[in-house]
């Protein structure tokens, strides 16, 4: 196979020799934290916000620079709090609008910035206005909020249309009344109707209530969901159960990335400058191609997209080079940041993504080191530090909606509560003798924090070793990346001083004509071969070419 030719990329709002120049989002690493499965200070099984905040020392030594947090408002819990009843509080089981704000005021004095999740494509079917248009009836005001509609068939028995939610099954639930409502997900989460101007007041309401609180931003629920195409036309329905991502993404979908939405993030942008501090937003927008991507992140729109190139990529040199050249393809044109995820609360774990037991473990961390290599924010899901794989979780104890509606594999077995101490559940996740929601793996003793702190080689110094360098060195690293010429099956890639290797094939190879192997600052793998020149298959380096 042909080596690759070399090629050269440059990142957002550009040349940034000038470093200070940049504003904090454009090279920050965001560590994601799904809120119910981090910490439980209380003992219930779920995870809390004084549980985070007890947590923040060890994320400020794992050297992050910002949380994002799933959401923890009022919410039956249909989906994990993606179902909101009330936008503008926290939910009893996750503390009090005083808890968080406490978390909030620590995380700021440790130096971490924290986003949110906002949800503004459906709201919960406990939510307020959704029980007021319930109960008010079919062309009421109150009903305008949502997307309600007659049915088909001789007396409205038939869904006003064919489309499918996400999570499987029909998009319509049917009220005694008759009529029938739109829920793109589960039937608990009906769809407002952005093309009512309600909505977006509620929602610039919404953002200025927790930017007044001082988060520094908000992850956005589905950005490219919320407008649907004029007449809800029917679709060709091809969907045959695949995952939530593959769902999210299907891309011709009249309820996707319809013109509307950038309207909305016009206003958003301008409501996030109208605070100090560089507040920002990052869109969850499954789109087509680097010119739909891009359109979100025009500079009078949102900050970031996420960029879910790697959740769909396999373990392969090829692929990942094309997972960054996709990447700055799309985002180039348009001087935004690029973003890079390897693992979310949506998906497989990484590990296990691309393989077995150790060899995936190999793997993993080797994709971490070329993710944190890279310009732009890399998102950190948690427990990824600690190499954490997808767990089997056994049927009796699923939980997700995906899994009882039939759309996917279910997204339990990444949302495992993470194991912080100790050789028995809950592993110090909640107090002794307290069951976690989700059950932990006995394994999971020997991946706890308290386990691999201090332990050299271990996944969590690896990463405490790699986010320390990148910060290090960031004032050096500008933001072009050049591939450099790499035998078959590696990728190499220069960052300024800082060169990454990665051996994605199955043979040792020798790379010591691509860089000074004494010049090693971190490998992923056993260090003295690779100080010897010779980096092994399914790992990773860095070198200082200085
Ligand atoms: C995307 C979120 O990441 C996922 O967890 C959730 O189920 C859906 N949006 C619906 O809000």
């Amino acid at each position: 196979m042909a080596a690759p030719t070399p090629a050269r990329h440059s990142a957002p709002h550009d040349d940034s020799k000038d470093q200070a120049a940049r504003l904090w989002w454009q090279d920050a690493v965001f560590y994601q934290i799904y809120v119910r499965s981090f910490a439980d200070a209380d003992g219930d099984g779920l995870g809390d916000m004084a549980g985070i905040a007890s947590r923040l020392p060890y994320l400020a030594g794992l050297g992050i620079d910002a949380l994002w947090l799933t959401p923890f408002y009022p919410s039956p819990q249909a989906d994990h709090g993606y179902d909101v009843a009330d936008y503008r509080d926290v939910d009893p089981r996750f503390g009090t609008l005083a808890d968080f704000d406490a978390m909030l005021a620590r995380a700021h004095e440790l130096g971490i910035r924290v986003i949110i999740d906002v949800v503004p494509n459906h709201s919960s079917d406990e939510h307020p206005w959704f029980q007021a248009a319930l109960a008010a009836g079919p062309g009421s005001p109150e009903r305008a909020r949502y997307v309600f509609r007659d049915g088909r068939g001789e007396n409205g028995e038939e869904p006003p249309n064919n489309w499918q939610s996400v999570f499987g099954g029909p998009a319509w639930t049917r009220v005694s009344d008759g009529q029938w409502y739109l829920h793109i997900f589960d039937r608990k989460q009906p769809d407002f109707d952005w093309e009512n101007p309600e909505i977006g007041d509620e929602f610039e309401s919404i953002l200025r209530f927790w930017l007044d609180r001082g988060v520094d931003g908000f992850r956005i629920d589905v950005a490219h969901g919320m407008f649907k195409a004029p007449g809800l036309p029917d679709v060709e329905l091809t969907q045959e159960g695949g995952g939530i991502e593959e769902a999210l993404s299907q891309h011709d979908r009249p309820y996707w990335d319809q013109p509307g939405v950038h309207d909305v993030y016009r206003r958003w942008h301008k409501v996030l400058a109208s605070y100090p501090g560089d507040r920002m937003a990052v869109a969850e927008a499954w789109v087509e191609g680097a010119e739909a991507m891009a359109r979100y992140v025009r500079s009078d729109e949102l900050q970031q997209a996420f960029n879910f190139h790697w959740l769909e990529s396999e373990w392969s040199a090829e692929e990942f080079r094309r997972v960054v050249e996709e990447t700055f393809a799309a985002v180039e044109p348009v001087g935004a940041t690029p973003t890079w995820v390897l693992s979310n609360h949506d998906v497989d774990r990484h590990v296990t993504r691309f393989g077995e037991g150790a060899v995936g473990l190999a793997r993993g961390r080797a994709a971490s080191a070329m993710m944190l290599a890279l310009p732009g924010s890399a998102y950190i899901y948690a427990g990824e530090e600690l190499g954490l794989p997808q767990v089997e979780v056994p049927e009796e104890h699923r939980q997700d909606p995906t899994w009882f509606r039939g759309g996917g594999v279910g997204r339990d077995g990444c949302r495992v509560p993470l194991p912080w101490s100790g050789d028995a559940p809950p592993f110090g996740f909640g107090p002794e003798g307290s069951k976690p929601w989700l059950p932990q793996p006995g394994e999971w003793a020997e991946l706890s924090v308290e386990e691999q702190q201090g332990v050299e080689g271990s996944t969590l110094e690896l990463y405490r070793t790699m986010l320390r360098i990148r910060r290090d060195l960031l004032p050096e690293l500008g933001t072009a990346v050049e591939f450099l010429t790499a035998p078959s099956g590696l990728v190499a890639l220069r960052r300024g001083r800082l060169v990454c290797v990665v051996n994605c094939g199955d043979a040792d190879a020798d790379v010591s004509t691509l860089v000074d192997p004494e010049a090693l600052l971190v490998a992923t793998g056993e260090d003295k071969q690779v100080r010897e020149g010779t980096l092994p298959p399914d790992t990773a380096a860095w070198y200082d070419a200085a």
